[in-house]
């Protein structure tokens, strides 16, 4: 029973809709329906047809249904669009249980609530459990792929891993580098952080659907050696990825001012340690100058937007229209625990509003794009993930458009597709994602009671 043909509503992305025509399409041409229209393709009685994990063909039902071998077997989704599954291109697992911690903006809140959580993941067993209700949510909330933040210590990736090979879910993480600044019991040192993070790399990138993540935490609390470590393997590894904070808080930029007084700008740290490319990711980049925007652009360096931890922590308004205009690749990212939700839908709501509050009108087909396609751009996974063309892992959503009954009254007065994406964005969360595949796998399903994640 491999080839399997899901047959519903379903939609996906094969550009960015701001550089693309659809954008500028006002009334019923917004809705697009059964035609790839510029940068996306919706099909209102589609099917998409998968096997041995991977996606065969996409298209219309009927044409699919007409030439299918006998043993194919079918499924209908009745009320649900099916979407590629969503991207979160920056979270934290450590920070799973400090979720809504009060009053604090970035490095009041790093000391008193992250610090002491994130002591604890060098106990392996600590790190495996929480790592396993992690991954659970990322399931409930649609999320297939993240980009993930361990702690300092390895053993916090080990368990992190592990869990994730288990469930066959194409994920990166890395251990913390962190070697000033930080208590005692949480900081290692250039030298160990260099061969703890190699060791790491040999042991887990590239294995499977895993890929390993250098990950100093941020300037402030690396040395420029540190630093220098993290570009040293960087180089030694070209396919590993960098992940990192950058501008995300006022306090934090003038705090690496004085660290490193001889550096015009934040963004000179890392890039004088070799730290950027198209396979590094810098989460937030608020208040980013002129010219950070244009090294940014010129290394093809990618950020991860974290609308709900941006407001949480009152950091700024991310100026997703300045990245547009530079062509830098954008990806959503909840930012966990620091966000306040995992949810990618609910992330699309909070981008809106950040949007609307700098006089920029977000686009449903722009926000859905962000999590999908977007989100496998930033991650130079784009030949695997982010949408539904032939050969692609076919890791997807069945989104339930009759989630609520005020969810399924207000679809049902949507006039298009915009509309519906719309609704769904500003109204949606958990409660949406009726079932999660992955590599063609159902490993989640809303209404299957105690049970609902399979391995
Ligand atoms: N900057 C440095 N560390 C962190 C972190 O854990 N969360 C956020 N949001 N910003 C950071
Ligand atoms: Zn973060």
């Amino acid at each position: 029973m491999s080839r399997v043909l899901h047959r519903g509503q379903i939609l996906h992305f094969l550009d960015d809709p701001s550089t693309g025509e659809v954008e500028n399409l006002g009334g019923s041409e917004r809705n697009g329906s059964n035609e790839v229209n510029g940068s996306y393709a919706f099909f209102a009685d589609g099917g998409l047809l998968v096997d041995d994990g991977c996606v065969i063909a996409i298209g219309e039902a009927s044409q699919l249904l007409s030439s299918l071998p006998d043993d194919t077997v079918i499924k209908e989704h009745a009320d649900a669009l099916l979407v590629p599954g969503f991207i979160d291109t920056h979270i934290h697992y450590p920070q799973l249980d400090i979720i809504g911690a009060h009053g604090e903006q970035l490095l009041e809140w790093l000391d008193k609530y992250v610090f002491p959580t994130e002591a604890q993941f060098g106990d392996f067993h600590h790190a495996q459990r929480v790592a396993k209700r992690f991954l659970t949510e990322l399931l409930r909330n649609g999320t297939t792929t993240a980009l993930v933040f361990g702690t300092v210590h390895p053993e916090s990736v080990d368990a992190f891993f592990t869990e994730a090979e288990s469930l066959n879910l194409r994920m990166i993480a890395g251990k913390v580098m962190m070697d000033r600044n930080a208590p005692d019991f949480l900081t290692d040192t250039a030298e160990s952080s260099y061969s703890e993070s190699k060791q790491l790399i040999e042991q887990w990138h590239n294995r499977g659907r895993l890929r390993y993540a250098v990950t100093p935490r941020f300037a402030p609390t690396s040395t420029p050696e540190q630093l220098k470590a993290a570009g040293k393997l960087l180089r030694e590894h070209p396919d590993v990825y960098l992940h990192t904070h950058m501008s995300e808080n006022l306090n934090e930029i003038a705090w690496v001012e004085e660290l490193f007084p001889h550096l015009d700008h934040y963004l000179h740290s890392y890039d004088d340690a070799g730290l950027l490319g198209r396979r590094s990711v810098f989460a937030h980049c608020v208040h980013l100058s002129e010219t950070e925007w244009q090294r940014m652009a010129e290394t093809q360096s990618n950020i991860a937007f974290c609308p709900t931890s941006n407001l949480f922590l009152g950091s700024g308004l991310f100026p997703l229209s300045k990245a547009e205009s530079c062509g830098v690749h954008v990806g959503l990212g909840t930012d966990i625990g620091a966000g306040t939700s995992f949810s990618l839908l609910e992330t699309m709501d909070e981008a809106y509003k950040i949007q609307q509050l700098q006089g920029h009108s977000l686009t449903p087909f722009k926000s859905f794009y962000l999590a999908t396609l977007g989100g496998a751009r930033t991650l130079d996974l784009e030949d695997k993930l982010g949408n539904f063309l032939p050969g692609k892992e076919a890791d997807f959503l069945v989104l339930d458009l009759a989630a609520t009954p005020l969810i399924k009254d207000r679809i049902a007065r949507c006039k298009d597709l915009f509309e519906t994406l719309f609704v769904l964005s500003t109204l949606g969360d958990d409660r949406c994602v009726r079932e999660t595949w992955i590599m063609g796998k159902c490993m989640y399903q809303r209404d299957a009671g105690e049970n609902r994640v399979f391995d």
